[in-house]
């Protein structure tokens, strides 16, 4: 296929440009400085130029404490552009595939969130992606709704990413033992996006490895222990102990109704996805 995909910096645009390449297709993978999702001529340009089948929106602003501090924005870069994208998609006769987050949750319900639940976002970040999902879905009916969470991979400034680095230089490190999401390793997310861009069965999916998910402690443990750091106490801290311009859901685990629908095989668990993660760097 033709693909594009936007935020070719980004820790998911890179396993995405990666897998995409491998399987051979044609990639146009753009960073900010070739196109930049805000600028609406710059993406009519590049789309008229490139002509695209497929168009993988993985550009966004992540930032969430940057976003509650400045929530226009927020709205710009994770709703307004993403609107835009997915009308020149249309118009370019591409479908159009957008990622979004756990955090349009609220994060008060037990077990769950599937595609049934509400959508009620508590930070400027949530909202916004929510607005971008929506926009997106009213303007191009080949839309396709990603929404994942606790991403990690090479290349990212997550979590994951910093703890274990902390723990091999021996450093005290402290994880929330209060807050549970579903962990999602960048490639196996990769792999699915560019399926469901295939797919083109236009609907909201939710995104995630397999498993029962975690709090930020049991996943930073097991981190650890993929990446053979073993000997590192990691201390409990609650939620709440931490002063953060936005608020975070305290569950954000999700599961999709509709993956399994279509016929698509579950992605590994996470913490297989984590030895998996912990090898390729060893590599
Ligand atoms: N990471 C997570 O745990 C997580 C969880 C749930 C959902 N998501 C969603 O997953 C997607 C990918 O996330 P990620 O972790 O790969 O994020 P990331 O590493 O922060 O990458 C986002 C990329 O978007 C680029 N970008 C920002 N504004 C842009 C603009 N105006 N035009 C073009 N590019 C722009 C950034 O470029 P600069 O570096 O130049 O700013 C950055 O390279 C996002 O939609 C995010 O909301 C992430």
């Amino acid at each position: 296929m033709k693909v594009l995909i936007t935020g070719a910096k980004g820790m998911v645009a890179r396993a995405l440009a990666a897998h995409c390449t491998s399987i051979g297709d044609e990639v146009f993978a753009h960073t900010r400085d070739t196109l930049d999702i805000t600028n609406a001529d710059n993406v009519r340009e590049v789309f008229e130029r490139e002509r695209p089948e497929t168009v993988i929106n993985c550009a966004a602003w992540t930032d969430v404490d940057g976003c509650e501090l400045n929530p226009e924005r927020a709205v710009l870069i994770n709703a307004e552009a993403v609107e835009t994208l997915a009308t020149q998609s249309r118009l370019a006769g591409a479908s159009f595939v957008t990622i979004s987050t756990d955090y349009v949750f609220d994060g008060d319900k037990e077990g769950f969130y599937t595609q049934r639940d509400d959508p009620e976002p508590q930070s400027a970040y949530g909202i916004a992606k929510l607005q971008g999902e929506r926009r997106a879905q009213r303007v191009s009916a080949r839309t396709v709704v990603v929404r994942t969470g606790w991403i990690f991979g090479a290349g990212g400034k997550n979590f994951l990413a910093t703890a274990v680095e902390r723990a091999r230089r021996g450093e005290h490190l402290k994880a929330i033992s209060d807050a549970y999401g579903t962990p999602t390793y960048a490639p196996h997310l990769a792999a699915r996006l560019r399926e469901l861009a295939e797919r083109d069965l236009p609907g909201t999916y939710h995104v995630v490895n397999s498993g029962a998910g975690a709090s930020f402690l049991e996943f930073a443990r097991e981190a650890a222990r993929a990446a053979e750091v073993e000997d590192v106490e990691i201390e409990s801290v609650s939620m709440d102990t931490l002063a953060r311009p936005a608020p975070r859901p305290r569950n954000s685990r999700l599961r999709c109704l509709l993956s399994e629908a279509i016929g698509l095989a579950p992605l590994p668990h996470w913490r297989e996805a984590l030895r998996e993660f912990a090898k390729q760097n060893q590599g």
